[in-house]
């Protein structure tokens, strides 16, 4: 199973990245031994801000074409969204955009798992509730979800794991569905 895997944040200590990385490893070692992940970093598909006018005079640039063909390409996508004022960042909102103008159904059908790291305690809840209803709009069907809050006292930076052992059973929970 060739899954897609990112955060969808430009920062370089993106806390997101972490939990999507420790995903990955929980997926591969206890529900689907033979993933194959491709991890992608959004600061590989910077694109100029979206404009009705700039689409018009250069096209939709090749990035976001890049983009869209990973997500083709893949079984599914494991993907965590940073939270930035109740929704998604500026970063990830400017690539969907771009890539919705080659096809509204930007995630083509694929299964997903959403998550969500948060240093505060709502663990995401704003961002999540609006993708949870939105992404089936763009052609995304959400098979897990999960959003940890708390995020210092949640992960162990040194061991690079979660420390709390219900919130790996959580998050275990969100992943099972990719594995049947
Ligand atoms: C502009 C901005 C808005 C933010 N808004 C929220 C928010 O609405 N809810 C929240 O829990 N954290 C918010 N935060 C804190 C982020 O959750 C925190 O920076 C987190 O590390 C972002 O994830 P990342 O490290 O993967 O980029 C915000 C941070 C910034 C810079």
């Amino acid at each position: 199973m060739n899954i897609l895997a990112f955060s969808a944040s430009s920062s370089r200590h993106s806390i997101n990245r972490d939990l999507v990385h420790y995903a990955a490893r929980v997926l591969k070692s206890d529900i689907v031994p033979d993933a194959k992940f491709s991890y992608l970093d959004l600061n590989d598909f910077e694109m100029p801000i979206y404009s009705i006018d700039r689409e018009r005079e250069q096209g939709i640039p090749t990035a976001a074409h890049e983009f869209y063909s990973f997500i083709g390409a893949a079984d599914a996508v494991l993907v965590s969204f940073a939270e930035h004022n109740g929704y998604v960042t500026s970063a990830w909102k400017n690539i969907h955009d771009w890539m919705s103008r080659i096809n509204s159904k930007v995630w083509q059908g694929k299964p997903m798992v959403v998550l969500c790291a948060t240093p505060g305690k709502r663990a995401g809840a704003g961002v999540l509730g609006i993708l949870e209803s939105q992404l089936p709009f763009f052609g995304g069907k959400v098979i897990g979800i999960f959003g940890i809050g708390s995020w210092d006292s949640a992960w162990n930076q040194v061991d690079q794991k979660l420390v709390q052992e219900n919130d790996e059973a959580n998050l275990l929970a969100a992943l099972r569905q990719l594995g049947r």
